[in-house]
């Protein structure tokens, strides 16, 4: 992306971040789909430094491997206790040159707390830092209110001579509004011998990073600020609040994006979408839908209202609406809904329908297969044009043991049905209303396990005398005799209920 190749990008990540008032450390916080520092690192790699270096500390045991998964080839340096941003860097440098043997290029430092930067924005400021040939460029922005920032103080010719934290900032310095960012670009082999001259001499007894300005200013380098207008890009999540702020303009960014990408989103503020989704042109989001992780969604397929899709694929043209679907699979032109969920494994192949009130779980189902109706289908196999009638059970477990139900091509089962599994319905078989398999059905039989109705005649009337039920009878019975004269009288003797066939 950038002509000139950074030697490394130094992520700082040591801090425990306590305002977030959490066991998670606050760099693993997720915003979008993505941790906090997965949205840095994605940025850092795309300026493809030769290293991507993260410093770790608190908490190291969960943000260093979450770091390794994202990027295995980064340099884990640990920063035993937390003196300062200036410290934290030192330790970031001697990893480096431990690994490489030298610090002499562009070296790139971030906070690891920064969701919404960008790679281009990386790759500006170090563009801008090679080609100025300077010791130092801090990235800045302007903020109406630049409270807790540090302040980039220039001198009469508009150089930059100095970063003054909050807490030692006099009035004139704290009603600058131009901050610096925490992200720079240094001169590495400068920034080596600078950060062993910064003391800890300040309001917070740390050492400050911002610092090395002051001495390369002193030592008279040049030292330039990047200035950027989106100032959103720089700012961090120090407690949940702000975690929730940044969180909703990175969705209302990348929902934006795929709009100018041809996907219609009728409702953006209650549409979220991830940052790893993928999405087709004339996809058609209605409101309330929720795509996460890596859910992908294909050309003129629908979703909505009320989706939540988690790592799901949506094939073209399909329909899914008010459904919970994870892992699943949805094929073309099929529809799901309303009131679905979609348990992982869930295959649901073209043209094929998951209806109303169905949870599915390990389940492939046929092309153009249905199972419209108040179902629960767990690891079976349906085959192409199957219909599953409404109100079946797919017995799945017997309370040690899975088991798999296989039911074939073009066969059609009764409402109110139980797969008791392992069990094997053969193509073309039907099954009547109410039966429970349990055995095998040969291809194109007929199952049932239902007995035969019996009919207690007369049963209400002896058994219920006097109830509104047996008045209804009585006068329909009488009814009936008299306009068929010829049959017989209401029965004198009501069967008892233990009478067998
Ligand atoms: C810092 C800058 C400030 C800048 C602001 C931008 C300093 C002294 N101040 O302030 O000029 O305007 O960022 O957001 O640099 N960290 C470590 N080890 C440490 C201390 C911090 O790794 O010993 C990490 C933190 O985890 C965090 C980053 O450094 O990711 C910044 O630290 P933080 O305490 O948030 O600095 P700010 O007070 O925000
Ligand atoms: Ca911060």
């Amino acid at each position: 992306m950038s002509p000139t190749r950074p030697l490394a990008v130094v992520v700082l990540a040591a801090g425990s971040g306590t305002r977030m008032k959490s066991k998670t450390m606050k760099v693993l916080h997720p915003v979008c789909g993505r941790s906090m520092i997965g949205h840095v690192v994605t940025a850092a790699l795309a300026v493809e430094p030769e290293h991507l270096v993260a410093v770790v500390g608190n908490g190291r045991e969960q943000v260093g491997p979450h770091i390794q998964q994202m990027a295995p080839e980064a340099v884990l340096a640990v920063q035993e206790t937390q003196d300062g941003t200036g410290h934290a860097v030192r330790v970031g440098l001697d990893a480096l040159r431990e690994r490489c043997g030298t610090t002499q290029g562009t070296v790139v430092v971030m906070a690891g707390d920064t969701p919404l930067m960008r790679g281009e924005t990386l790759a500006g400021l170090v563009d801008d830092h090679a080609a100025a040939g300077r010791a130092i460029t801090v990235l800045s922005g302007e903020l109406d209110d630049p409270f807790g920032y540090g302040r980039i103080i220039r001198g009469a010719d508009g150089s930059v001579t100095a970063i003054v934290e909050q807490k030692d900032a006099d009035e004139q310095q704290a009603a600058v509004r131009e901050i610096s960012s925490g992200v720079f670009a240094f001169d590495g082999e400068f920034l080596a011998q600078a950060l062993s001259r910064i003391t800890n001499d300040n309001a917070k007894g740390e050492y400050y990073l911002p610092d090395v300005v002051g001495i390369a200013h002193d030592d008279g380098l040049s030292v330039g600020a990047h200035r950027i207008d989106d100032v959103m890009q720089t700012e961090g999540a120090n407690d949940r609040a702000q975690l929730a702020a940044l969180g909703r303009e990175l969705n209302r960014r990348i929902l934006d994006r795929w709009m100018r990408d041809g996907v219609t989103v009728m409702d953006p503020a209650t549409t979220w979408v991830d940052a790893d989704v993928v999405l087709e042109r004339d996809v058609t989001l209605l409101p309330g839908v929720q795509l996460l992780g890596a859910t992908v969604v294909a050309e003129d397929a629908v979703v909505g209202p009320d989706c939540t899709l988690k790592d799901t694929e949506v094939g073209r043209g399909a329909r899914v609406v008010r459904t919970h679907a994870e892992l699943a699979v949805v094929g073309e032109g099929a529809s799901v809904g309303p009131f679905a969920y979609l348990r992982p494994g869930t295959r649901l192949d073209a043209g094929g329908k998951i209806g109303t009130f169905v949870e599915t779980k390990n389940t492939h189902i046929g092309e153009g297969a249905k199972v419209p109706h108040l179902t629960y289908v767990g690891d079976a196999e349906i085959g192409e044009g199957t219909n599953i009638g409404a109100g079946t059970i797919f017995a799945n477990y017997d309370g040690v043991d899975k088991h798999r139900t296989t039911v074939g091509r073009r066969a059609k089962t009764g409402a109110n049905n139980t797969f008791v599994a392992p069990v094997e319905i053969g193509d073309g078989a039907v099954t009547g209303g109410g039966t429970v398999v349990r055995r095998d059905v040969p291809p194109g039989a007929l199952a049932v396990s239902t007995g035969p109705q019996r009919n207690l005649e007369g049963w209400v009337l002896k058994r219920r005398e006097g109830t509104p039920a047996a008045d209804a009878a009585a006068s329909a019975l009488e009814g009936r005799a008299a306009s068929h004269s010829d049959e017989p009288e209401v029965a004198s003797e009501a069967p008892s209920e233990s009478q067998s066939e």
